[in-house]
């Protein structure tokens, strides 16, 4: 089977439930489809006339892109609100991510966690060259040769400190296929190493820890 059909069924049939439990008013800002099974989006939904009408402006978002600006990683603003409200909606007791880097998606739902006064963020991540190149060719594989990922997990742990979130975080230094399952997982964001190998596995062993009714975030 298509790899891609594959990954839709999967995520379709272990996430049908979502939103019966978290009606919200930004649902319809946020989602394009009514279908309340449609959970998988991918970046170019940011740059949309409809996440751009949303509201940035709240005390929580501001203090979270400030501390985005010190670390190192790819999430956008949009991207980071988004994960934000997602956690202010669902009040998770357990937040997975697969791909942590420098922390630029996990930190902002860990404030979050911290906002609503419970949960814990578990980041996995193996902080290995090795790791990041697995699949990789071309320009891809040697930025990722090249980071120095003792030192991007080195900078995320001060800023953990720094801002006080040790509270709200356990960062877990393995591979997603490694490290030890957690269940009844309220939030996956998945973005670890995007190849097909890699990503196929972060699925099939992830999504399915999730709790019915939980968010999964590719
Ligand atoms: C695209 S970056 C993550 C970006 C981050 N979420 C952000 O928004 O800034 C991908 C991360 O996946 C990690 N990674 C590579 N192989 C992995 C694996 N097998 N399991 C989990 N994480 C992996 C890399 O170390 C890297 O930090």
């Amino acid at each position: 089977m298509n790899i891609r059909l594959f990954f839709l069924i999967l995520i379709t049939i272990s996430s049908s439930a979502l939103f019966a439990e978290i009606e919200n008013p930004y649902q319809k800002k946020h989602f394009k489809s009514e279908n309340k099974s449609m959970i998988a989006f991918d970046n170019s939904y940011f740059d949309s006339i409809e996440c751009k009408r949303y509201d940035f402006n709240t005390k929580l978002k501001r203090q979270a892109f400030q501390i985005m600006d010190e670390l190192e990683g790819w999430c956008t603003y949009q991207k980071a609100s988004i994960l934000i409200d997602f956690v202010l909606m669902a009040r998770p007791q357990i937040i997975v991510e697969i791909g942590v880097f420098g922390g630029k998606s996990f930190v902002p739902m860990a404030l979050a966690l911290r906002e609503i006064g419970a949960g814990v963020a578990y980041g996995i991540d193996p902080w290995s060259s090795g790791e990041s190149v697995q699949g990789m060719e071309g320009p891809n594989k040697e930025y990722w040769s090249n980071v120095d990922h003792d030192a991007i997990l080195r900078g995320l742990q001060e800023k953990i400190k720094k801002h006080g979130l040790e509270n709200q975080i356990q960062l877990i230094r393995s591979t997603s296929i490694d490290a030890p399952s957690i269940f009844n997982i309220d939030i996956l964001h998945i973005d670890g190493n995007h190849s097909d190998e890699t990503s196929f596995i972060d699925v099939t062993k992830w999504v399915p820890l999730v709790r019915r009714g939980g968010v999964n975030y590719l």
